[in-house]
Order: structure tokens, then sequence, then C-alpha cells
């Protein structure tokens, strides 16, 4: 079964062709991340406008690249939560109107439900179920994942988003947008102990709180600035890595322990920092589960894993009509 997804939740407007919910035939990326970059941030209205020009295109290719046209595709599968509301609704609207000129079922798709999906892409032997721990730009969540469609939210953040924290801690140390990235870069050349940032205490076992520690990193620069120094860039950004990498990796891991998780997974665009990732593999296998990670060109957002996904929705029978919204916020366990 030949699945066309799109995904337009943030600044990348992409496009994919996946069989069976597994084989990638053609996965297209158009990024405005270095439009945003000028700003130091996404400006939802410049991601709506660029969706639009791009999205057509972005489709065009994906099913050149593929060798397929239209009519061997069996299902569109579109983002439709959550996400930048007017970024997401040009996904959704021109899902809908190819779905319908094609006769083809419109399949919705949450965002996180696909990053998790981009695993399967990676890893054909992963089944749920299995312990995942989602962090991107807008959300940090350690998920269960009991089947395909069926997810229970066991933590989350309490304030920002892990993917959030860095970006806000890399325009702190004027670093460039996205955060993650410049961060890990910087981190490569600094000592992860020079600086001794915080442990936020928080309520629930699985929960975690990121704004005290992008507090602790805005203090140390003000600080500094005060007395008429800086904070070496490479030390804080490595100190603020491995902080945030331990804390993530704990959480995930006490679940894993707690939950006597066989596999524990990865997924969203911080899946892609390597500290994480080296923590969560060498505890994992201390725990003895099995350990996936997604490729890094499946971490950030694409079409693949929103076809991916789209997948197992299509399966169980989530189609919709053409009345088809798209909301800005959604449960990842919603039914
Ligand atoms: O999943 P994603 O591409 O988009 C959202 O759904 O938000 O995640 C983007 C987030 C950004 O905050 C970015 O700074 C972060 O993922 N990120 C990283 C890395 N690469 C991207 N964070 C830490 N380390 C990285 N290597
Ligand atoms: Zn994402």
């Amino acid at each position: 079964m030949v699945i066309l997804g799109i995904e337009s939740t943030c600044d990348e407007t992409a496009a994919a062709v996946v069989a069976d919910g597994r084989t990638v035939r053609s996965n297209v990326i158009c990024s405005s991340v270095r439009e945003q970059a000028l700003y130091g941030g996404v400006v939802p209205e410049i991601a709506s406008r660029r969706h639009i020009e791009a999205v057509s295109g972005a489709v065009q290719r994906a099913l050149d690249e593929a060798g397929l046209r239209m009519e061997a595709v069996d299902a569109v599968a579109v983002t439709f939560a959550p996400g930048l509301i007017g970024a997401v609704l040009v996904g959704v609207n021109f899902a809908k109107g190819l779905a319908y000129a094609a006769n083809k079922p419109l399949v919705p798709v949450h965002h996180l439900r696909g990053h998790i999906a981009a695993n399967y892409l990676t890893h054909p032997a992963l089944e749920p179920p299995f312990l995942c721990l989602v962090a991107s730009g807008g959300h940090s969540h350690i998920v269960q994942v009991d089947g395909y469609c069926r997810f229970r939210v066991l933590g989350r953040t309490v304030d920002d988003a892990a993917g959030e924290a860095f970006d806000k801690v890399a325009r702190t140390l004027g670093l460039p947008y996205p955060g993650g990235p410049s961060v890990a870069q910087a981190a490569k050349s600094g000592d992860p102990h020079a600086y001794r940032l915080p442990v936020p205490r928080v309520a629930g076992k699985y929960n975690v709180s990121f704004s005290g520690l992008k507090t602790a990193v805005i203090n140390e620069v003000h600080n500094a600035a005060q007395r008429g120094e800086s904070v070496n860039v490479p030390d804080m950004a490595a100190s603020f890595q491995e902080r945030i990498a331990q804390i993530l990796a704990k959480k995930l891991l006490a679940a894993a322990a707690d939950t006597g998780a066989r596999a524990v997974v990865l997924a969203g665009g911080v899946a892609a920092n390597g500290r994480l990732r080296q923590l969560v593999n060498d505890g994992a296998q201390k725990l003895g589960a099995r350990v996936f990670l997604p490729e890094l060109k499946y971490c950030g957002d694409n079409g693949a894993m929103i076809a991916a996904q789209g997948y197992h929705e299509f399966l169980d029978g989530n189609t919709a009509g053409l009345s088809l919204n798209g909301l800005p916020t959604l449960g990842i366990d919603y039914r």
C-alpha cells in the first residue's frame, strides 16, 4: 500500500511517498529555516507563506522521485495537529483538494505520532509495544506506545519543550537558530563540567521542566556581563547540553525500568542530539532493553514519517472527510 504524506506544521514543507509504512520511495523537504534564522526563530506568518509557495512543488517532486502518478497512490496522509495553525492549514487544505480531485482516502495524522513512526522507517523489526521519548521544538513527552495507534502519556514537560530550551539557550549565547544543532556544535569544544547548572525539581515522576535551567543560563550570562566579562560559550553549551540530556535520559530510563520496557525509542528533532543518544543507548542496554534511534535524516520534520504513521491510521480506519480541520493543539492519545 502506497501512502503520500504531507507535513507543514512548522518551517518544513515536506512530502513523501512510503510503501507499507516502512519503505521510503521519496522524501522531499523544502525548509524556510534559513529565512527564519534571520529572525532568531520561526515567524508563523512567514512559515505559512512559504508553505503555500512550496507545497504543490514538493508533492509533485515526491511523486516524480517515487516514479509514480497520483493514480498509484492509495491514500493521502496529512499532519492535522498540533502545530502553528496557519502552517498546518496549508497542508490540510492542499491534501483535501488533492484527495478530492484524485478520489483517494484522506488520512489525518498527529505530528508526534509521525515523529514516533519515523523509527519504523529506520528499523524494519520495530513494533509496539515500546517506550518512547518524543522531544521536539514544541513537545517533550514520555509515551508508552501500546499499538501503532494507541498511546499513553506517562510524563511530559511542565513548561518549555526540550527543543525550545535549546533554541532559547542558543539565542542567549548568541548562537544561530535552530539552537539544537548550534549548541551541539559549540559543545564539541567545551567542558561539560565547567558550569554547575541546576537539576530542576518537578512534581510527577516522569515529568520534566526546563525553564529553571534556561533561566540559570541567562543569569550566568547576565552576571558575567555585569562583571564586564562574558561566559565561555563552548563550555556553557556543553554544560547545558550535558544537563538537559542527563535529565531526559534519566526520566526515560526510570520509566523504562518501572514499566519493564523491552524496547526504548527516541523521536523528534531533539533525538538528533548525540549526547542524548549516547546516554539513552548506554542506559537502556544496562537495563537489558533494546534501543531504537531514528536515523538523523528522519529526526526533524519530514513527510515520510507522516506517510508511515498514515499507513497505520488508514489500516485502523482513521480516515477523514472534507470537513477535516487543522488543530493547533491535540493530545497524542486522542481517539
Ligand atoms: O521535531 P522538530 O524538527 O520540529 C518540531 O516538531 O518542533 O524539532 C525541532 C527542534 C528544535 O527546537 C531544534 O533546536 C531541535 O529540535 N534540535 C536539536 C538538535 N537538532 C534539532 N536539539 C538538540 N540537539 C540537536 N542535534
Ligand atoms: Zn516535529
